[in-house]
């Protein structure tokens, strides 16, 4: 839960600054992040990882504004990008490029010769073909690169199916059966130098379960492939863990960090790494929305609101909920409502059949928990504006993106 975020004389407050207000300077929708919850998250991350004396490498896809990039620069954050695009955001933000990490299953060849100019940290492999891409990008550079296998260690990180990525047949990672190639391959090449293997099993999982898991495959197979001969010396473990939407459900830093810990135990001279994204900044963020129209209907009324999938996909793609909050408390009794967007699509729904307490045409509410995997999937659909996005610090605001309008996208057509 975001603490940054209450009621005081029944208006809204991020911090100390009024949702209200910054809503009649800036115009809804938009989106809202607290700098202060960031960096309470990013601080409470690094207490519970140090007893690994892991790095940490925040997952910038999960909101990849320039403001928020630099206070992961500023903390000493390294970056797991999965594009050149976030690749150069993360350069300019200031994260050294010796600390980040570049993961995907389909790295163009133009995009790993930028990160190899960059000098990044390290490639988190996928598959044999793109192992022999990087190979002969990196003698035709003359370049070195470090890398780590991500291998599938087939583990069900029990959350949505369209966000689980370590089961078998899914298409990420190396399987098993192929690391002994894939090893083999690093190791003869004069190119590569292998720092270990990576996993990442999902996202928003909610239990310590599925870490625990992966953990004591990979301390099992570590001590195998050392026996092997092969120098593992990194672990990269991904990110993934889960946020409370609403329904009291998430993994909280110390928990996953306890059963890294425990589970990796007795493994020396291996550099632990993690992932994180949404669990950093998806509190921090609401997406403030008015009410167009209060649609009285059988069998319940809808709240149309000014926001729409396009700038927030999560409920049409995953079937997430996000919490509603109106900016301005009142007595007024509760009801049943559905409350969706004003696209032209039955998937423009934010919720179905919630109680709320009775809002007005006109209002303004909050959507909570939107600061990861917000702004960052937004789309121009329905030709619609991409929504500015705010920061507040204490009683200031700061509009951390300008709006991009329909006139601005015009100029290319
Ligand atoms: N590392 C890798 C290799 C990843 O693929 C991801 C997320 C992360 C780290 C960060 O995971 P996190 O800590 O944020 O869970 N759009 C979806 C989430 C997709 C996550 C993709 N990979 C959503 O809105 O729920």
């Amino acid at each position: 839960m975001n603490q940054m975020l209450r009621y005081i004389e029944s208006e809204l407050y991020m911090e100390s600054a009024a949702l209200n207000r910054i809503a009649e300077q800036v115009g809804t929708p938009f989106y809202c992040y607290s700098k202060a919850n960031i960096e309470q998250q990013i601080a409470s991350c690094k207490a519970a990882f140090t007893r690994l004396d892991a790095t940490i490498h925040y997952a910038a896809k999960a909101n990849s504004n320039l403001s928020i990039l630099r206070m992961m620069a500023k903390a000493g954050l390294g970056a797991d990008v999965v594009s050149v695009g976030e690749l150069e955001r993360v350069i300019i933000a200031g994260i050294p490029a010796e600390k980040v990490i570049f993961s995907g299953v389909g790295k163009r060849k133009d995009e790993m010769v930028a990160a190899l100019n960059a000098g990044i940290g390290q490639f988190n492999l996928e598959s044999i073909p793109e192992l022999d891409a990087l190979i002969l990008l990196c003698e035709s550079l003359n370049k070195t690169a470090g890398v780590s296998v991500r291998i599938n260690p087939d583990v069900d990180g029990s959350t949505h199916r369209h966000i689980t990525t370590g089961v078998k047949g899914s298409k990420f990672g190396i399987s098993m059966e192929q690391l002994d190639q894939a090893l083999s391959r690093i190791g003869e090449s004069a190119h590569l130098q292998l720092r270990g293997l990576a996993v990442h099993i999902g996202s928003q999982i909610v239990t310590a379960a599925p870490y625990r898991k992966v953990c004591e495959r990979l301390r099992d197979w570590i001590v195998n492939l050392r026996r092997a001969g092969h120098a593992i010396t990194h672990l990269d473990l991904g990110g993934g863990f889960g946020i409370d939407y609403g329904d009291g459900n998430y993994l909280d830093f110390e928990s996953v960090a306890t059963v890294m810990h425990e589970t990796l135990q007795g493994l020396d001279n291996l550099q632990i790494a993690i992932e994180p994204g949404r669990s950093i900044v998806g509190n921090a963020g609401v997406l403030v929305s008015e009410v167009i129209f209060r649609k009285e209907d059988d069998p319940l009324p809808f709240l149309i609101l000014d926001a729409g999938m396009n700038d927030l996909m999560r409920p049409a793609l995953y079937q997430a909920s996000h919490p509603i909050q109106p900016l301005l408390e009142r007595k007024v009794e509760m009801e049943v409502v559905n409350v969706v967007g004003p696209i032209c699509e039955s998937t423009d729904f934010f919720s179905k059949a919630i109680t709320l307490p009775k809002i007005a045409q006109g209002e303004r509410v909050a959507l909570l928990q939107a600061g990861a995997y917000g702004a960052v999937m937004a789309s121009i659909y329905n030709s619609r504006d991409i929504i500015p996005e705010v920061m507040v610090d204490g009683d200031r605001f700061e509009t951390i993106r300008r709006r991009i309008t329909n006139h601005n996208l015009l100029e290319f057509e």
